[in-house]
Order: C-alpha cells, then sequence, then structure tokens
C-alpha cells in the first residue's frame, strides 16, 4: 500500500476514514496530522480516538499542548516549533512504544519526529468535504511524492 485516500463529503465520511486507520493502529504508533487550520485535524482525531474505543471527549490541544485519552496522547505541536522545544517540554517521554501518539502540525517538529510513523494529510475540498490521504509508516512519513 502506497497510500489510502478517501474523498468525503460529510463528517461521516472523516469517521469512515478515522476507522479505517484505526484499524491498523498498533500500540507505539506515531500518527502526524497535517493540514491547514480547519482542515479537520481535530475533528479526524476526535473520530479516531472514539474508533480506538476510547469514550473520552477530544479537544483541541493547541494551548494545552498535550491531552492523554486513555493511552491515546494527543499533541499540537505549533506553538512547540522546533524539535528542542519538543525534547524541553518532556514530550519525547511518551514515545514510549506503549501509548498511540497524534501529532497536529507535526511539520513543526520534523526534527524531532521518529521517521517511522503514519501520516494523515487532510485538504478542505468544500464546506463539509475532505481528500484524506493516509500514508503508512513505511513511507518514511508523508511521502505526498
Ligand atoms: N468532512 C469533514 N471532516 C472534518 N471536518 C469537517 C468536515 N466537514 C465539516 N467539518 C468542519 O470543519 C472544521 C474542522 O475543524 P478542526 O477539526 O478543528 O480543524 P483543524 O484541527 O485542522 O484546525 C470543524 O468545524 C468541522 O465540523
Ligand atoms: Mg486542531
Amino acid at each position: 500500500m502506497k497510500f489510502e485516500e478517501f474523498l468525503v463529503d460529510s463528517i461521516e465520511g472523516t469517521n469512515a476514514a478515522a476507522r479505517w486507520l484505526a484499524e491498523r493502529l498498533k500500540p507505539g504508533d506515531l500518527v502526524g496530522l497535517s493540514g491547514d487550520l480547519g482542515a479537520g485535524k481535530t475533528t479526524f482525531t476526535r473520530a479516531l480516538v472514539a474508533a480506538l474505543g476510547s469514550s473520552a471527549s477530544v479537544s483541541s490541544p493547541t494551548f494545552t499542548l498535550m491531552h492523554d485519552y486513555e493511552g491515546v496522547i494527543h499533541m499540537d505541536a505549533y506553538r512547540l516549533g522546533s524539535g528542542a522545544e519538543w525534547e524541553a517540554a518532556g514530550l519525547a517521554e511518551y514515545l514510549d512504544g506503549r501509548s498511540i501518539i497524534l501529532i497536529e502540525w507535526p511539520e513543526c517538529i520534523a526534527d524531532a519526529l521518529p521517521e517511522h510513523h503514519w501520516r494523515v494529510t487532510l485538504i478542505e475540498t468544500g464546506p463539509e468535504s475532505r481528500a484524506i490521504r493516509i500514508s503508512p509508516p513505511f513511507m518514511g512519513g508523508g511521502g505526498l511524492s
């Protein structure tokens, strides 16, 4: 599998894409969520956390940097800026091989990101439609080309 692409026209479609990924994630996996503001990174995370079996209610970690939903860690790297700050925040400790880690704005900490990670890229194509591309880890993280 090079990547999987979902062209969805509703939140329900986004939920289905998240379920597809949830079925494939293993403990310790890291998922980078890329896309502009409003593309649906947090919405996709909410669906993924639910699909992984948690009843936690997901909100954006933009200001808190990190939320822990019963073994699923949700982070926003937007304000971290660099891998050094990522280390300083102690967030690297969550890469413990047990938790599933979801990171919005992974490009902000590109220098600290393990090469082996899933990448979800969301593109807004209409008010409720999105192109959602999911690339598996062996692509070296992202691999849009
Ligand atoms: N198919 C869809 N998938 C994801 N979000 C959608 C979809 N249709 C509409 N939306 C809306 O788009 C917005 C996405 O916001 P959010 O998930 O916070 O984006 P991000 O985290 O990328 O900034 C939400 O208001 C959500 O309800
Ligand atoms: Mg967000």
